[in-house]
């Protein structure tokens, strides 16, 4: 009975790593999907995250029963303090509905069915380009997804002029896919001021931000500034929603913990948009996951592991940094033609690098360098020790 199913694609990231995997090569390098890597190239289990896992086996009050529909409670509210800032307004008023999903692709994928079913504008606008998921997941959720400009290739940088073309023109009440920092996969952010002429533009025009925080804490190295333009918003007490992962800044990947908050008008609304989230939730996957959100939680409410894993993270981001100029530096050094100061200029886990698709393949099948083919590194998936061979590959890339 399935005898005419076709052979489906490998997903464009996430297939990267099964071609990774397949390749017997000692110098393969997985630059592909954004991943945090060692100095050695290992996967991290953050000291903090393995410090909260044995506090949970510890404790034997715990059981296996399911959460709410919602998820943890105490996840829910520490999550939205995370993001919204422990004095916001919207959290003080209640305002704030939030629910533990399926990190950050559940989290939009939950958030979208719910505008498909109650919001009257089924159109969201989102960056181009965009993580390759987001309009599948925003698409499958049943909303219809347009593009706003967001990148050029010429600078390198961001399309500022373009992007308030794009939003201005927007249909009033359109939905907007924000990234809230490090932006997937161009890691090209807007400047503050940058932010607010945004907000301005898309608060005259009545247009719905949601945003997407998969890298708090990795764009600067600090939790509160990465979470400023998602406040901006929130500060003139109008309506956005937040997916957030914690699968980068926690390291918490395979946990798939994440939350979706809306923020809304007042605490009645906030308790009946809850209600109806229930309603997309029940149906889909039941109720959440207890262990990541455990973890999450007990990291979140306790300010010693808190702080710990704000230096934790801060390490993971200056890692990166470090791993931005050295491969700047490689570059220069070989004499690479072009300008590749958007290595160091770009921020968060990725570097577009402007290479094309042929020399990415190029690059895959020479060198075993595996990366996705818009060009995108994750340099998060580097080390020292690999610079040089990534630098020989895009050099005889660009030049050959
Ligand atoms: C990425 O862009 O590499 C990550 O968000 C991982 C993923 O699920 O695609």
């Amino acid at each position: 009975v399935f005898a005419n199913v076709v052979q489906a694609p490998e997903d464009p990231i996430l297939g990267v790593t099964v071609a990774y995997n397949k390749d017997p090569s000692p110098v393969k390098l997985n630059l592909g999907v954004g991943a945090y890597r060692t100095e050695e190239g290992k996967p991290l289990v953050l000291n903090v995250v393995s410090r909260a896992e044995q506090m949970l086996v510890n404790d034997q009050s715990r059981v296996k029963e399911y959460l709410p529909i919602t998820g943890l409670a105490d996840f829910n509210k520490l999550s939205a303090k995370l993001i919204f800032g422990a004095d916001s307004p919207a959290i003080q008023d209640n305002r704030v509905a939030t629910v533990q999903c399926l990190s950050g692709t559940g989290s939009l994928r939950v958030g979208a069915e719910f505008l498909a079913r109650h919001y009257h504008q089924r159109t969201i606008y989102i960056p181009l380009p965009t993580w390759g998921n987001h309009p599948k997941v925003l698409t499958i959720a049943g909303l219809s997804v347009k593009y706003y400009r967001y990148y050029d290739p010429a600078t390198r940088g961001l399309n500022f002029q373009g992007l308030l073309e794009d939003l201005g023109s927007a249909p009033s009440g359109a939905i907007v896919l924000l990234h809230a920092c490090a932006h997937n996969p161009t890691g090209v952010d807007p400047t503050l001021e940058q932010w607010d002429q945004i907000k301005q533009l898309m608060r005259s025009k009545g247009l719905l931000p949601f945003f997407d925080s998969a890298y708090q804490g990795f764009a600067s190295g600090s939790l509160d500034a990465d979470a400023q333009p998602v406040r901006l918003f929130v500060a003139d007490g109008g309506e956005c929603l937040a997916a957030q992962s914690y699968a980068k800044n926690m390291g918490l990947y395979g946990e798939r913990v994440g939350a979706l908050s809306f923020v809304c008008r007042t605490a009645d609304v906030a308790s009946r948009v809850e209600s109806q989230l229930k309603l997309v939730i029940r149906p889909m996957y039941s109720n959440p996951p207890l262990h990541g959100a455990s973890i999450v939680a007990t990291i979140l409410k306790d300010r010693d592991m808190f702080h710990e894993w704000t230096i934790e993270l801060k390490a993971m981001a200056d890692r990166i940094i470090s791993m931005r100029q050295q491969l700047f530096d490689a570059l220069q050094s070989r004499g690479t033609p072009g300008d590749w100061s958007h290595i160091i200029k770009q921020i968060g886990m990725f570097t577009f690098t402007g290479l094309n698709t042929e020399q990415v393949v190029f690059m895959t099948k020479e060198y075993h360098i595996y990366m996705t083919s818009d060009g995108r590194i994750s340099m998060a998936g580097l080390n020292s020790k690999k610079v040089p061979h990534l630098a020989d590959a895009i050099h005889e890339a660009v030049t050959r």
